[in-house]
């Protein structure tokens, strides 16, 4: 069964980003996939130091956070979708540093993540969910993987936010298609 990976970049576990990514569960869910959490949580993490230790094993120098784990979950996922919440119009700084040290080990040293299909999504207060998104997905294109799409760009503002859940719903369904399951 195929499985897609849920990153919450946000330190808090049942914010708005944990709600946009439910939202897309659902649906997940519903079409027979399975999913995986990745919470990024309210511990430290290391920024990359650039050592290259990661091109000989594709994994981080340091043991001592979540960076390690969510290249293996990365690595058993068919698909992956990344959740921010905006932080002065950027994804979380946390979620960038550990993101940095993840592609860098599995991107940069190899193409491990080529062909899995990925879509960053971003929640906000106001604005700012746009280049938040755009980052992300340098990531994704760095590494050879297919940018799921939706009917707007893939923003929401909270639980009220009617339209932002239809947006993140055909993601879903976008993603699950590229699956070969709808
Ligand atoms: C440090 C910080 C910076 C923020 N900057 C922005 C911003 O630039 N634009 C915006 O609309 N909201 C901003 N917000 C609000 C959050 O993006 C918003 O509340 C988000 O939905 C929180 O997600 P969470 O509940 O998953 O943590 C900021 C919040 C914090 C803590």
């Amino acid at each position: 069964m195929k499985q897609i990976l849920l990153v919450n970049g946000s330190p808090n576990r049942d914010g708005n980003t944990a709600s946009a990514l439910r939202i897309m569960e659902d649906v997940f869910l519903a079409q027979g996939l399975t999913t995986a959490w990745c919470q990024i949580g309210r511990q430290p993490v290391r920024g990359c130091q650039g050592c290259g230790h990661c091109a000989k094993n594709h994994r981080c120098v340091f043991p001592d956070d979540v960076c390690n784990d969510l290249i293996a979950a990365l690595l058993q996922s068919d698909a992956v979708v990344i959740g921010t919440p905006v932080y002065f119009a950027g994804p979380n700084g946390a979620l960038c540093a550990l993101l940095d040290r993840v592609f860098y080990a599995t991107a940069n040293f190899g193409q491990m993540l080529q062909g899995k299909p990925a879509a960053a999504v971003a929640t906000c207060w106001r604005a700012g969910a746009t280049p938040s998104i755009d980052r992300i997905n340098k990531y994704f294109t760095f590494a050879q993987m297919p940018v799921v799409s939706s009917t707007y760009w893939n923003g929401y503002l909270g639980p009220q936010d009617a339209f932002g859940r239809n947006v993140l719903e055909t993601l879903a369904h976008n993603m699950t298609k590229l699956l070969g399951k709808e």
